[in-house]
């Protein structure tokens, strides 16, 4: 059974009540037991874990690297910015999907830039709650297609 484990950064907790025009009403917890679900459809152990701290990101990422097999990372305004989460993203092998909620693309130019996109196996963003389903979907896809997703340096 592949393990996987869905990361979310900063300010994402707040989920539902969070900018709800830009983010949704669903809350933090109810995205979260569909993501399991969802999960589970493909027979994936999934676990979730949120840190608003980019050091305690970056410490799961390290362990996501002994204890799972692919990892789902919405990091957050940390994608723009965050050079120590984009090392630690090149530092370990297993497969780390970046996904957003909201079309970072056609947002404030600072959402722009992804520094953490080119160590990532992909980029899902703008589909709401759906992104994080599709980052599954992505491991998924990897997995089947033969892709070892650890081509990210
Ligand atoms: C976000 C987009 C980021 O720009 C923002 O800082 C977030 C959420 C998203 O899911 O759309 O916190 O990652």
């Amino acid at each position: 059974m592949k393990k996987i484990l869905v990361i979310h950064g900063p300010n994402l907790n707040l989920l539902g009540e969070r900018e709800p025009g830009v983010y949704g009403n669903d809350s933090y917890e109810s995205i979260n037991n569909e993501i399991i679900e969802h999960a589970i459809k493909y027979q994936f152990h999934c676990d979730v874990f949120q840190s608003n701290h980019e050091g305690e990101i970056i410490d799961q990422l390290h362990l996501a690297r002994k204890k799972y097999d692919g990892v789902v990372l919405n990091a957050g305004a940390y994608t723009h910015y965050s050079y120590a989460i984009r090392d630690a993203i090149a530092a370990i092998r297993i497969p780390v999907i970046e996904v957003h909620l909201s079309n970072i693309h056609s947002r404030d130019e600072f959402r722009h830039t992804s520094v953490i996109a080119p160590v990532c196996a992909g980029q899902i963003s703008g589909f709401g709650k759906f992104s994080y389903l599709m980052g599954v979907d992505a491991l998924n896809y990897i997995w089947n297609s033969g892709e070892s997703g650890e081509d990210n340096d």
